[in-house]
């Protein structure tokens, strides 16, 4: 089966719609924190960067009056949940495998827990982890990290960096076993 690359993940307009609301360079930096933190941890690369690279898609915008309105985004967000799902068609429709979808979908409702009446702290897979950790790495106070900019271009060129990476970690593994 042929690997579903990032750079085909970033250019489906379902990924660019969702990616608008929750920012390109918030979604693109996390994946290459995944992949590195992956590396590290002895944790899958492609799971971890594909998981990061989704992790926000169910991001809705909570505004009130032009402004972001956090008391309400409190009480009623559900994004990981919307992301897991979003995330899961869109694999399954670029033709992820299956259990690869399920596991990616899994890690993006588990990459926080703030929408939920519990802790997943102790939970958490070291693949949860992962891409809990690279959010986090990423985070600006106030939710500045999702305005932070990023053109297309570079998106795509880091994107492409990312999968020769995982490639390359992927070849160097078969040769090694
Ligand atoms: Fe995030």
């Amino acid at each position: 089966m042929k690997r579903v690359a990032l750079i085909d993940i970033f250019n489906h307009p379902i990924t660019q719609k969702y990616l608008q609301r929750s920012g390109i360079h918030h979604a693109v930096s996390t994946a290459e924190q995944a992949v590195t933190l992956a590396q590290e941890v002895g944790v899958d690369p492609d799971l971890a960067a594909k998981a990061a690279l989704l992790h926000d898609v169910g991001h809705y915008e909570w505004y009130q009056d032009g402004q972001w309105d956090y008391d309400e985004y409190r009480k009623h967000d559900i994004h990981a949940i919307k992301g897991a799902e979003r995330a899961h068609k869109l694999l399954i429709r670029l033709g992820e495998d299956a259990t690869k979808a399920k596991t990616i979908s899994i890690a993006i409702l588990l990459h926080t827990d703030s929408y939920l009446p519990f802790s997943v702290d102790s939970l958490r897979t070291p693949l949860h982890d992962v891409v809990f950790r690279a959010d986090e790495m990423e985070e600006l106070p106030g939710g500045a990290h999702h305005y932070v900019t990023m053109d297309e271009s570079e998106a795509k060129q880091r994107l492409t960096q990312l999968d020769k990476i995982i490639l390359d970690q992927n070849d160097s593994k078969r040769s090694i076993s």
